[in-house]
């Protein structure tokens, strides 16, 4: 028995936290500026603020919102809001608000708290005191000049130092920087923040990203060493901006920068060497001579004449000279950057052949290896990445094609050395050493997961242990092609962004990682390349296949689109509006009778006796589905973006406009393609019948025969998808919409090629390119996202969570989970920019079981596969008499209910 003391504090405790919760009915927290939590370099004149809301009331909302932003933090905690008070606004929006207040200035500081109303009218508490800072707003603000090596290149990472005085205590100190190709930025002798492989990759004519960094608690009184190393990156020569602003504690200011020729102290002058990193690519990888090293050169105690004297004349520090600048325009780097993001300790170190020693990772990644040696001053270590094992237990490079994705490291002797590259990343599951000291064991190397640092944000379990693996599997592809643009493959001579695969790849990205930073920067990519006639290019930044881009590219507008579905977000539709609808209007000028009459990849990459045997990208092209069909498909599905786009930036001209577009080419379409005697599309395959279908192109009258003929495909086939990047996605949700989940469950589940699960069985823990096992040269990656559109169908049809389009970015949600298959459970969460949002739901002795969470603010309108709504329970309690739910009727074979924020646990026989 229970000690009976302990027992009334127990219940003391309980009643207290029911009397605290009571009274505090909604509080706020997480403030985010911009989707970010204190963002520095905010580069929005009016930028936009959110925040959480938590409550242990049901049906819990906002009705009120008061926004505080002062320039001091003491003003803030006193109540004073001397930038702005937005007094009491009666709203529910609590997701992207603008500021509205006075102008703000270059590099200013921002302190703000908001406090909401809840639904009973009572105010909670503030939150707590978040802020922002400004970007450089003005190139009024630059002083600095970029700045590089006179003397001919030898294509080593430059060194670049510079001494700097600090004359009083510090108040606030800030560094703005950017290296092209690739820089580190250190002080003092320590690395300056954490990220790497910055900045992110543009098209630097266009525009330049550099990062602010807060470096108050690093500098020192007196001298200080600021040291930055350049790299190629997606550049080239190496070049360098870098501008430091300190403001003292009597407000006097100093400001320091790169420059060539003499100016005013505290600048002391910069000096540029070449140092030990010998060669530095992208795709090549990093040659690293260790003996180079000029050690303490990023501190004030170097001395500059000692480091002089170092092995040859091209380690002399020498001025560096004033350099063209890339020539785009400065942009805050907004994105997250890249970051080591985690460390793998490798499975298994093998010896195919003598000296050769090869580790397995255990897992397709994107990264480097840091490692750890001692041995002989001159002994020169190689480490050879690769998705693949040669029969004799060698790594495979072939289809890495011309990348060597080789680094080596040359020992400077005396000791323990331990190593990572800066400037290069691999593709890779296995790294062959050769040249080893002695024999390595797992100890002596680490692999370390580089990408963009996007938070994850949705997750799906379920009973199936094979659709976990695929999620797995997807989740990894795509977590290993986030490289500050979404790219295809992270190991070949290639990492491009295009626009193609991205046009199913997106929806998968935003349910598995949080994209609300990343993709307004890509979208920024592809306006960069868009032309004065509206052609958008195949990949941005463009550097690989075409301009004009493959007219199935839609994934430029979907990037819009999913951003408001997701996130909310409706400025970065409307600044992109005109470059969406400039593409839409070329491809609508290439058409005859309003059918695009060009396209080169179209459903790429289908199964091999489903393509063109030995075309253009290794026979990648479907036989059945034509290209010009895909992309006339396409030309529909952006005008009725554009008009959708239009009615939400309440622009009515444009609606009409593109509706009428849209509808004339959806004639057409049906014109050409439809083909009576069959009752169904062109060559009536999976991939035309699903694409008309999901794009809703096929009259009433018609769908029935479709879908039996979509249905019949799949049978003919064994229950096998035939389809390339695009349509698979299709296939999956226009069967489940249209009555046969279980079929598309089927398909996702196969083990047997070609399908998911036979990559899984043939060991792969990424996706693969193609269908097939491939090997050797050419085209066969190891770990390409663009098949990862089954990701997607499994949190919106398995889990059941939907943004609903009556309340963008998560403000109404929709639940519908789908019992497909064998599934006995699925658990599914998703971080919305309301909070998290989870269905779980399982199937127990006949009755269904669904337990949901609906973050305050919001309301979800739930989908229960029942019939008898009198055998529907919430909470062990009769539906009808539950609190805060409301019965929509029946509706597709399903109990619909209306719910609030809340928990709720819902069961139906
Ligand atoms: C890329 C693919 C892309 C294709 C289009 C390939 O090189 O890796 O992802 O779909 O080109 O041609």
């Amino acid at each position: 028995m229970r000690h009976p003391v302990r027992l009334l504090l127990l219940v003391m405790q309980l009643a207290a936290v029911c009397v605290l919760t009571t009274h505090a009915e909604i509080s706020v927290s997480g403030p985010r500026c911009e989707s970010a939590s204190n963002p520095l370099g905010v580069d929005a004149l009016n930028p936009h603020l959110s925040w959480l809301l938590t409550s242990s009331q049901r049906g819990q909302k906002q009705t009120a919102y008061q926004i505080l932003v002062a320039s001091d933090e003491d003003k803030l905690r006193r109540g004073q809001a001397d930038i702005w008070d937005s007094g009491k606004v009666a709203s529910d929006q609590s997701n992207q608000v603008l500021y509205q207040g006075p102008t703000l200035a270059s590099r200013g500081r921002y302190y703000w708290k908001v406090r909401a109303w809840g639904k009973d009218g009572a105010a909670g508490p503030y939150s707590d005191i978040a802020y922002w800072e400004m970007a450089l707003l003005s190139p009024d603000d630059w002083k600095a000049e970029w700045i590089g090596h006179t003397g001919g290149w030898l294509g080593r990472a430059l060194y670049f130092r510079s001494d700097v005085t600090i004359r009083k205590t510090v108040r606030r100190a800030r560094i703005y920087v950017s290296g092209l190709g690739y820089y580190e930025l250190r002080l003092n002798g320590q690395k300056v923040g954490d990220h790497v492989l910055d900045p992110g990759f543009t098209d630097y004519s266009k525009r330049v990203l550099y990062a602010t960094y807060d470096v108050a608690s690093q500098l020192q009184p007196g001298k200080n060493t600021i040291g930055v190393i350049v790299g190629n990156g997606w550049y080239g020569l190496p070049k360098v901006l870098l501008q430091g602003e300190v403001t003292y504690a009597d407000g006097s200011r100093d400001i320091f920068y790169t420059h060539s020729a003499f100016v005013e102290p505290p600048n002391g002058p910069w000096q540029v060497t070449n140092g030990p990193i010998l060669e530095n690519g992208v795709y090549d990888g990093e040659t690293y001579d260790a003996r180079l090293e000029k050690t303490g050169w990023d501190t004030p105690s170097w001395d500059p004449a000692k480091g002089n004297t170092a092995v040859d004349s091209a380690d002399q520090w020498t001025t560096p000279q004033s350099v063209p600048p890339p020539g785009g325009k400065l942009v805050s780097q907004t994105i997250d950057p890249i970051k080591i993001v985690a460390a793998i300790e490798p499975k298994t170190v093998s010896e195919p052949r003598p000296g050769v020693f090869v580790y397995d990772i255990g897992q397709n990644m994107a990264g480097w290896t840091e490692l750890k040696v001692s041995g002989e001053r001159g002994a020169r270590v190689t480490l050879r990445f690769a998705e693949s094992l040669a029969p004799d237990g060698t790594v495979d490079q072939r289809n890495l094609r011309t990348a060597a994705a080789t680094d080596v490291y040359i020992l400077k002797g005396g000791g323990a050395e331990s190593w990572e590259p800066r400037f290069t990343y691999h593709g890779f599951r296995y790294v062959q050493l050769e040249g080893f000291p002695g024999k390595p064991t797992l100890k002596d190397l680490t692999a370390k997961v580089v990408r963009s640092s996007v938070d994850p944000s949705g997750t799906i379990e379920t009973s199936n242990d094979l659709i976990n693996r695929i999620q797995k599997m997807v989740w990894w592809t795509e977590a290993s092609n986030l490289h500050s643009i979404p790219t295809d493959c992270p190991q070949r001579d290639e990492r491009m962004g295009w626009m193609n695969d991205l046009t199913v790849r997106s929806e998968e990205a935003v349910y598995n990682f949080n994209m609300s930073r990343f993709y307004p920067k890509f979208l920024h990519d592809i306006r960069d390349a868009q032309g004065e006639d509206g052609a958008i290019t195949d990949t941005a930044p463009f550097r690989w296949g075409s301009r004009p881009a493959d007219p199935v590219s839609a994934s430029y507008l979907l990037l819009g689109w999913f951003l408001y579905q997701h996130y909310g977000d409706t400025h970065t539709m409307a600044e992109e509006f005109d470059g969406f609808k400039a593409w839409t209007d070329f491809l609508s000028s290439k058409t005859k009778d309003n059918i695009v009459t060009y396209g080169y990849y179209g459903d790429w990459s289908p199964p091999k006796a489903f393509a063109i045997a030995d075309s253009f990208g290794s026979g990648a092209v479907s036989k059945d589905t034509p290209r010009e069909f895909m992309s006339t498909g396409y030309l529909y599905y952006c005008a009725r973006l554009v008009s959708q786009m239009a009615v939400v930036l309440g622009k009515k001209d444009d609606q009409a406009k593109y509706e009428a577009l849209a509808n004339r080419v959806a004639n057409a379409f049906n014109q050409r393609y439809w083909n009576d005697a069959v009752g169904g599309y062109g060559s009536n395959n999976q991939s035309m019948n699903a694409f008309a279908l999901f794009l809703g192109l096929v009259p009433q009258d018609k769908v029935q025969r479709v879908v039996a003929n979509l249905v019949k495909a799949v049978h003919d086939n064994q229950d096998h998808l035939t389809t390339g990047n695009l349509c698979t996605k299709y296939v999956l949700e226009v069967l489940t919409q249209y009555g046969y989940g279980d079929l598309a469950f089927k398909i996702a589940t196969q083990e047997t090629y070609p399908s998911w699960g036979y990559m899984l069985a043939n060991g792969a823990t990424t996706l693969w390119e193609r269908w097939e096992p491939l090997t050797g040269g050419g085209m066969n990656s190891h770990n390409h996202p663009m098949m990862g559109s089954v990701s997607a169908w499994f949190h919106k049809y398995l889990g059941g969570i939907n943004p609903d389009p009556q309340g963008p970015g998560f403000k109404r949600i929709v639940i519908r989970p789908y019992a497909l298959g064998n599934l006995t459970w699925a658990r599914a969460g998703y971080n919305s920019p309301y909070g998290l949002i989870s269905s779980s739901w399982r199937k127990e002795n006949g009755s269904f079981r669904l337990k949901v969470t609906v973050p305050v603010n919001t309301t979800a309108t739930i989908y229960l596969p029942a019939q008898n709504p009198s055998s529907v329970m919430e909470g062990g309690k009769p539906v009808a008499t539950a609190e805060g739910v409301k019965s929509l009727g029946s509706r597709e074979g399903a109990m619909v209910f209306e719910v609030g924020s809340g928990d709720y646990e819902f069961a139906a026989n």
